[in-house]
């Protein structure tokens, strides 16, 4: 995408609507680059762009394929149709980016309510052991079917592992547990011992511990919510959306599975709220300084005015702290 900025150093109006247009319908991260034109420097990318394909409108869109091969659209909507929506929209049963629209004005409980309809027992829900138990709180009260699953990697804190069985007999539901692969997780334990992550990088362990059995929680579901908030991270959650296409996780008939996070326009505050008021019961880690949980050896109360995701893997730079679970 090719974007404006005017003389006067101001953005161009038409190119943050379109984005908006582009985020509101799930395609955001389908754009591979934001490129500027800069009307105050036509040596910038953008303004070079416009002129070698003699273009006067902002924004406008090149579609590079592998063999070089290019088109250009100048107007977003034929954008979408002609390249976005085919491919998204049209060979999919659920259609992510009505969905967005939709889910746009509806509250948390009532969006996981039309998936659940949507999806019955093949949507499951993903549980960390943490706040996140206000998914399965509202899924409960929507009173249709659903499954809950959580990853055990084997390095959760103690009062997570109570806190689990908790939330097992409150609700009455069978969480299913799934466990790190042998496989994979004894001979990384015998080549590099048990806290690797504190000197390689916590990526490789999560992705024996966290990501692989992911995959294996995933089979023979269509849909899976999560207890993602745009909060929790702006530089690595600000642009999710309340559905996508989970290209990562794929059904039985090749295409992939949705999905869903209610949870998106909440902040903090609002779960806290929420938990309280409902008296939902949460992991006694909280009442001891923990915002975010994950594992153990990566997870560390928070400091006063510190941002929730820097108790996790703090030792590392702050833009890669994701698990990998949702990372495209
Ligand atoms: S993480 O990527 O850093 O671990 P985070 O702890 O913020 O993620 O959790 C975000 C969402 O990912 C949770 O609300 C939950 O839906 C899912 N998730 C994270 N960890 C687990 C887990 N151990 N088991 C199941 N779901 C998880
Ligand atoms: Fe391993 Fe830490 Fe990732 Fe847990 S959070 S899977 S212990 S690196």
């Amino acid at each position: 995408m090719i974007k404006k900025i005017l003389i006067d150093g101001s953005p161009c109006g038409k190119c943050a609507q379109a984005e908006e247009i582009l985020k509101k319908r799930g395609f955001w991260d389908r754009i591979d680059r934001v490129v500027i034109a800069d009307e105050a420097d036509i040596n910038s990318e953008g303004m070079k762009l416009a002129a070698e394909k003699n273009v006067e409108l902002a924004p406008f869109f090149i579609i590079r394929e592998d063999n070089g091969d290019e088109r250009m659209y100048t107007r977003v909507f034929e954008f979408i149709k002609k390249e976005l929506e085919t491919d998204l929209s049209v060979n999919r049963s659920f259609d992510i980016s009505l969905a967005n629209e939709k889910f746009a004005s509806l509250s948390p409980i009532e969006i996981l309510s039309e998936t659940q309809s949507a999806f019955g027992e093949k949507l499951s829900l993903a549980f960390s052991g943490a706040e996140d138990v206000v998914l399965i709180d509202m899924a409960s009260k929507n009173g249709l079917p659903f499954s809950v699953f959580c990853l055990d990697t084997g390095r959760l804190h103690s009062h997570t592992y109570a806190y689990m069985d908790t939330v097992k007999n409150h609700y009455g539901i069978n969480l299913e547990i799934f466990t790190p692969s042998p496989d994979l997780l004894e001979p990384f334990l015998k080549e590099k011992g048990m806290n690797s992550f504190y000197q390689d990088g916590h990526s490789e362990c999560c992705g024996i511990r966290k990501v692989e059995p992911l995959g294996r929680a995933l089979k023979g579901r269509e849909a899976w919510a999560t207890g993602l908030r745009r909060d929790q991270s702006p530089s690595t959650r600000g642009n999710l959306m309340y559905s996508e296409y989970d290209e990562g996780h794929l059904k039985k008939d090749g295409l992939p599975l949705v999905k869903v996070n209610p949870l998106l326009d909440w902040s903090s505050q609002q779960v806290w709220d929420y938990i309280r008021k409902n008296e939902v019961p949460y992991n006694p880690l909280h009442d001891e300084g923990y915002r975010s949980i994950g594992c153990e050896p990566c997870t560390r109360p928070s400091r006063p005015g510190e941002h929730e995701r820097a108790a996790r893997w703090w030792w590392e730079d702050g833009t890669i702290r994701e698990c990998g679970l949702h990372l495209k």
